[in-house]
């Protein structure tokens, strides 16, 4: 970017993250999640970092959050209520570890972790073990006076709790601070009452939590409930050696701590505690967005000082975001199987919820629109665990003109032939030959819930595809390892496995084959229903429309879909070549009642009585599979005579049964006379 650009970014940027705080802390109302307002920030200080000059004072970077309120008494802090760095990932927490040893001479640091909690911070005096004032935090430097209103909270002790080994904390000024929260459950049963009474819905907890500090009369206060969780006890650092000590100390003054904060030995443990708390979090009584990482020893932490308006000794870990912002740099159409033209964005790569986001359907050409998302928008976009990212909104303010409409093309992006539109949404391409379509197909065919072929993915499809070693899916079957083992993908193990792995499907149930056939508007639930019904592929084949419409819950689309495709030359052929392949679908009733599905055997070793192909065959005929390596989906590993210890080993390690010649032939033995 040159640099007008920049600074025009950053003015959006401030312009946007401003519009933000006013309508959430003021108005009350949410434009965005906090997360994806803290990935703009993010960028905000990034760009500042880079471009000190740009820095303005109106930056919301350089505000001090906090406000005084009239109405209130100000009370000027005895020791300067701070904020906290935040960090997004553990290279950050590390960084920071680095920069704090370059200042202090020690070769290890201990640490205590506290999880962060979403509410508002307050500070309590007491004076010889009496609550004297309560503050809010204000500007950091002057707060105002909330006495009233936290004598309303019950967690809040009037009296410090006589304790014989913190005795001395009831003597002279022992200062303590929180966190005001309100649970979850009381929030949600606040806008119950609410809506009954006909009255305004609140935003979240801790916007309520703040408004209800902030109401005059304390009496609201009471009815509202609020809970104290504390975090700080400000002493001398003779007195109170580490903050492991300060915690142990509120506890026993009668405080509530987090019972899952607790001394790191160093930054190593702090990786399992991030894991344990990323998603267990969300069975807190509160809401919390990260973790708090504070040098343990006290003194530690006064002599590396402040900057800004943060201490370095203490850091906040922002847990993995589910939101975040990002750019469209170009929208381009994939065709899938069905010939569906999809627009899919490619994004600006951007870490969410632990894995980078460089794609995101945007399903349709109606949803471009709906959402008015151009290439070159600044966008949100959201990403939960294993679930597809999504294009949640674009954000319109941080246009800059350069900003292009996408275009549904004319023609096929692959083949070239015109794409169509129906009366539907969809646009598509109906040349069932076009590459695309053919690879997605195939793709489709070996996947987990069609036939579920290990080691036939996306990759390998390419590889065999471009190698002309197959066409369409009936040609997997024919192709032998030594072909497969020439390709640069394969090794001549993986290419044994490979064809193991599709000579298993050659019996495949029938559901899962009509689903892997990719009949549009066929899916798992509607292929079963017809397996059901049919019993056999080939009384399929030959069926009439009216045996199709007795099947309940087919529609006349999801039949005159069936119906075309069997019609079509290409799938009779493409059915004709799978017979030619030897691939014989089970009848219903056979797969359903053969002993050993879902059964798999390895053998190792030399056996007695049969060789490894006719061992293969049975186990097959009985429904099993027969596999040369062991995976995770091995159930026995059978041994002969000379077995080999590598496969030994890796089913002791997978804790897999195994079992000798004379027990696998039990097994056939017994589950043939069942079968
Ligand atoms: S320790 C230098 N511990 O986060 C401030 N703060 O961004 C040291 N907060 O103002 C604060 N949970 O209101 C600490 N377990 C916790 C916390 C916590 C929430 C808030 C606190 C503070 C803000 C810092």
């Amino acid at each position: 970017m040159d640099s007008s650009k920049i600074k025009d970014r950053i003015e959006k940027l401030k312009k946007i993250i401003d519009d933000y705080r006013y309508h959430y802390h003021v108005l009350n109302e949410s434009l965005m999640s906090e997360e994806a307002a803290d990935s703009l920030k993010h960028e905000l200080s990034e760009l500042e970092a880079a471009h000190p000059d740009l820095i303005t004072e109106d930056s919301p970077t350089q505000r001090v959050a906090g406000q005084i309120l009239e109405g209130f008494k100000s009370i000027r802090h005895q020791t300067r209520m701070l904020s906290l760095r935040d960090v997004f990932n553990l290279k950050e927490v590390n960084d920071w570890e680095s920069r704090n040893l370059k200042l202090v001479d020690l070769k290890n640091i201990s640490y205590f972790v506290d999880l962060k909690m979403d509410g508002l911070a307050c500070s309590l005096i007491y004076q010889d073990g009496y609550l004297e004032t309560g503050v809010s935090r204000g500007d950091g430097f002057v707060g105002e006076d909330i006495t009233a209103n936290i004598k309303t909270i019950m967690s809040i002790p009037l009296k410090l709790r006589e304790t014989p080994k913190y005795s001395f904390l009831l003597k002279a000024r022992t200062e303590i601070r929180g966190e005001i929260v309100m649970y979850l459950k009381d929030f949600e049963e606040l806008n119950k009452k609410q809506q009954k009474l006909g009255l305004k819905q609140f935003s979240n907890p801790r916007n309520t939590a703040a408004g209800t500090i902030r109401q005059l009369n304390s009496k609201i206060v009471s009815e509202r409930k609020l809970y104290f969780r504390a975090y700080d006890l400000i002493r001398s650092i003779e007195e109170i050696k580490t903050v492991e000590e300060e915690y142990l100390a509120l506890s026993e003054l009668g405080f509530i701590t987090n019972k899952g904060s607790k001394k790191l030995k160093n930054l190593k443990e702090l990786e399992s505690f991030i894991e344990e708390w990323q998603d267990k979090r969300k069975t807190l009584e509160f809401n919390t967005d990260g973790l708090v990482i504070k040098i343990n020893d006290r003194r530690i932490y006064q002599e590396l000082g402040v900057v800004g308006k943060a201490p370095r000794a203490a850091i906040a870990y922002k847990f993995v975001a589910e939101e975040s912002t990002t750019i469209i740099k170009d929208i381009f159409v994939s065709i899938g199987r069905t010939g569906v033209a999809t627009p899919v964005a490619i994004l600006k790569p951007v870490v969410i919820a632990g894995t980078t986001v460089q794609m995101a359907t945007l399903h349709n050409l109606d949803e471009i629109r709906r959402k008015d998302l151009r290439i070159g928008d600044s966008v949100i976009v959201h990403k939960a665990g294993d679930i597809i990212p999504e294009v949640v909104k674009s954000l319109k303010e941080l246009r800059n003109g350069q900003e292009k409409i996408f275009q549904m093309p004319k023609a096929c992006p692959d083949c070239k032939k015109p794409l169509t539109q129906n009366d539907e949404v969809a646009y598509r391409c109906t040349n069932s030959s076009c590459p695309s379509r053919t690879y997605k197909r195939i793709v489709h065919f070996a996947s987990k819930s069609a036939l579920d072929i290990e080691g036939l993915g996306e990759k390998n499809v390419i590889a065999l595809l471009d190698s002309k070693l197959i066409n369409d899916q009936a040609d997997i079957f024919k192709l032998k390892e030594s072909e497969v083992a020439k390709l640069e993908r394969f090794g001549q193990l993986s290419a044994n496995n490979l064809v193991d792995a599709i000579n298993n499907s050659k019996k495949p149930d029938l559901a899962r084959f009509i689903y892997a056939l990719g009949i549009r508007h066929v899916g798992s639930k509607t292929a079963e229903d017809i397996a059901n019904k049919f019993k056999t592929l080939d009384n399929l084949v030959n069926a009439k429309e009216d045996d199709l419409n007795e099947i309940e819950g087919i529609g006349q689309v999801v039949l005159e879909s069936i119906v075309e495709w069997f019609n079509e030359s290409e799938n009779k052929r493409l059915l004709q070549k799978f017979k030619d392949n030897e691939v014989f679908p089970l009848e219903r009733e056979q797969s359903r009642n053969l002993p050993l599905l879902n059964t798999s055997f390895v053998i190792t070793g030399t056996l007695d009585n049969m060789d490894r192909e006719e061992a293969a065959t049975q186990i097959r005929k009985l429904g099993g599979t027969f596999q040369s390596s062991i995976t995770k989906t091995t159930n026995y590993l059978v041994t002969g005579e000379n077995p080999g210890s590598s496969k030994l080993l890796k089913a002791r390690e997978l804790e897999i049964k195994i079992i000798d010649e004379k027990m696998l032939m039990n097994i056939l033995k017994n589950k043939a006379s069942l079968g």
